[in-house]
């Protein structure tokens, strides 16, 4: 698997790396399928809408994909866009590559690495449509804020990545976190609210955190 991206150490992640828990599947899919849906992100010179068979489709970015369960459903649901799933969590890349396998998606490509290093160094300018941001990690103790994925140097990455009139969809069962991003859009002076889009499928956080009797807050922005 490709993940030899030039890293600054001193940079604050926004991911603890989780390893040491692939099952055998999992092992196998990253082994098997990984140069036919990995996309190498050492050339940084690549045209997104070149990693597709389907070439003239938009190009929508899921960001943490997590089991990959949203990713692969939105796929099959929606043939005319091509999907691009970012994610360090080796299982999560595992058990998805088995589900496109299993259901010869050809409209996904996934990436293993940290999406602030990819936003600055692989995906290109305007070229993203849509760009999905579904529970990202809420780290609520207030020492560990600052690791937030959703801030004012991650969203100035992302509007440089999409189109004119490009799309972020951001969910969270954290109120204060929701209420850091309400603020961190709001300060950006790039996007507009709009209605929030219906999502179709639960991914797995969201189910836990309903579990947990937490609210759920759904934004979509459109870059101004
Ligand atoms: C709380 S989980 C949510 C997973 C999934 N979206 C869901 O709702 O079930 C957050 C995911 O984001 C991934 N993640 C966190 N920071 C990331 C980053 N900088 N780049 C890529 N993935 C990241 C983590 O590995 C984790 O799988």
């Amino acid at each position: 698997m490709q993940n030899s991206r030039k890293h600054n150490k001193k940079s604050i992640r926004s991911f603890v790396k989780r390893s040491g828990r692939l099952t055998k599947s999992q092992k196998n899919a990253l082994q098997d399928y990984s140069s036919n849906y990995i996309l190498d992100t050492n050339n940084s010179s690549t045209d997104l809408k070149s990693c597709f068979d389907s070439k003239q489709h938009g190009v929508v970015i899921e960001i943490g994909f997590g089991d990959g369960v949203v990713l692969i459903e939105s796929a099959i649901k929606n043939p005319d866009k091509n999907f691009i799933g970012i994610e360090v969590y080796d299982s999560g890349l595992g058990q998805c590559l088995n589900e496109i396998d299993k259901h010869k998606i050809e409209n996904i490509r996934l990436i293993y690495g940290d999406a602030v290093e990819v936003f600055e160094q692989f995906i290109t300018k305007q070229s993203v449509e849509k760009i999905n941001i579904l529970f990202p990690d809420p780290w609520p103790k207030k020492r560990h804020h600052k690791r937030r994925l959703i801030n004012k140097r991650f969203l100035a990455l992302l509007s440089k990545s999409l189109i004119n009139k490009g799309i972020v969809n951001v969910s969270t069962d954290w109120e204060d976190y929701a209420q850091q991003i309400e603020l961190t859009f709001k300060e950006s002076n790039q996007f507009k609210e709009i209605k929030s889009e219906l999502r179709d499928f639960k991914t797995k956080f969201e189910k836990r955190g309903i579990k947990l009797g937490h609210k759920i807050f759904n934004y979509s922005y459109q870059l101004t």
